[in-house]
């Protein structure tokens, strides 16, 4: 079965107590809920992990490539500045696997600072500002993939 890690960054275990005008009312249990059918309904074998250090991200994306494993990844706010990740990225795509950036929002109608992606450049798509539904979109866009 394709196996597909979907990572979030810094903060966003706070989900549904976090500015939820511009994040919205679920919780990241709410998430991992609705990626565990998501997953099934598309045949993947997607797991959700979440942690505020990124050297802990770095270490995922390595495990990603080391298990041929799909990526999801929102970043959160290191999208805007980790050489670091940006790096670990690019080896996911450069090893022939599918690496979707995800957005809650959308960072291209808020602050300047947020309309630099570093991840961007080496992802193989990004989907932003439709919310829960767009890791649905990244895991659909995956299963389209292989
Ligand atoms: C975010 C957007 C980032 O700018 C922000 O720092 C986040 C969440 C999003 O999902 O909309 O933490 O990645």
């Amino acid at each position: 079965m394709t196996r597909v890690l979907v990572l979030n960054g810094p903060n966003l275990g706070r989900l549904g107590i976090r500015e939820p005008e511009v994040y919205g009312s679920a919780t990241h249990d709410d998430l991992a809920a609705a990626v565990e059918k998501w997953a099934a309904d598309l045949g993947l074998d997607a797991e959700l992990r979440q942690t505020d250090d990124e050297s802990t991200l770095v270490g995922w994306l390595h495990e990603a490539v080391d298990s041929r494993a799909h990526v999801a990844l929102n970043p959160a706010a290191f999208t805007h500045y980790s050489y670091a990740l940006r790096d670990s990225a690019a080896q996911v795509t450069h090893a022939g696997l599918v690496l979707v950036e995800v957005h809650l929002s959308n960072p291209y109608a808020r602050e300047a600072w947020r309309h630099v992606s570093v991840i961007g450049p080496v992802a193989t798509g990004t989907v932003a500002g439709f919310g829960l539904e767009g890791y649905r979109f990244a895991l659909e866009a995956i299963a389209s993939r292989v």
